[in-house]
């Protein structure tokens, strides 16, 4: 059944941290290849806000529905990485503000790009636009699940797996809307189905491609998707990917992997 605006609007709110005991790193620290990825993911959740900034520079605006939709989900991330930056605290790193702060000098020139060619994808999309991003941003949302349950069982940390099955939980309302939307927007648009075919075949990345630097890319990548469970959960996702109207047999993800780890 579609996910509608409204089933997604009465679910969405703040994260729910009661009972998330953050001093339990201070005496069980993580360790470093997870923190590492969860600095990867507090970077990308705390970049969210800009992705948006250039979504409603699109036709994307024009739609109420999807408007709601990104205002709850914009603000739902956003307590995502201040939940994050909650356990890089906990291990005595700079997060959130400052960290983010530091990100966003970094990136000004990278930022003007990344408008400017949303625009002209836009520009050159019309209406089929929003179902490209609808795809697009289903594709991202099933990645970062499958990321974060991954990371929670890699790291085996009792405090991180709660939180991490919380966010999660939301990160699933995320994936019903967006590929409910997706589904339907590509179900009837021909012209859609050809174009998010071509743009994902050409451009799409892993989710962070466009924050990070490349090696922190290719380090979770093959931290969190490789070996035999990696691939299955990558498997998966091309699966749902594959079953999206005019994506069949696109094989997306194992592609962008075998491409990132070669
Ligand atoms: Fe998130
Ligand atoms: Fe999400």
């Amino acid at each position: 059944m579609r996910t509608t605006i409204d089933s997604y609007k009465s679910r969405a709110g703040r994260l729910d941290l009661g009972g998330i005991d953050f001093a339990d790193f201070r005496e069980r620290p993580l360790s470093p290849d997870a923190l590492r990825s969860l600095r990867y993911f507090h970077d990308v959740e705390h970049h969210t806000v800009c992705y948006l900034r250039d979504l409603l520079l699109t036709p994307a605006h024009q739609d109420p529905e999807i408007t709601a939709f990104l205002s709850c989900w914009v603000f739902e991330e956003l307590w995502h990485g201040e939940a994050l930056a909650r356990v890089l605290e906990a291990h005595g790193e700079v997060a959130g503000t400052p960290r983010v702060a530091a990100l966003r000098r970094g990136r000004r020139r990278r930022e003007a790009v990344t408008t400017l060619s949303t625009l002209a994808t836009a520009a050159f999309s019309g209406r089929a636009f929003v179902a490209l991003h609808m795809a697009w941003g289903a594709i991202n949302e099933w990645t970062t699940q499958a990321g974060y349950a991954r990371l929670s069982e890699a790291a085996g940390h009792p405090t991180l797996r709660e939180l991490l099955r919380r966010i999660m939980k939301q990160e699933g309302g995320h994936i019903d809307f967006y590929a409910s939307e997706a589904t339907r927007r590509l179900g009837e648009n021909l012209r859609a189905q050809r174009l998010t075919r071509y743009m994902l075949t050409h451009l799409w990345r892993p989710v962070g491609s466009g924050v990070m630097p490349r090696r922190e890319v290719a380090f979770l990548v093959d931290y969190l998707f490789s070996g035999e469970k990696g691939v299955q959960v990558v498997e998966r996702i091309d699966r749902h990917i594959d079953r999206l109207p005019g994506l069949e047999d696109l094989h997306l993800l194992t592609g962008a992997m075998a491409r990132l780890t070669a």
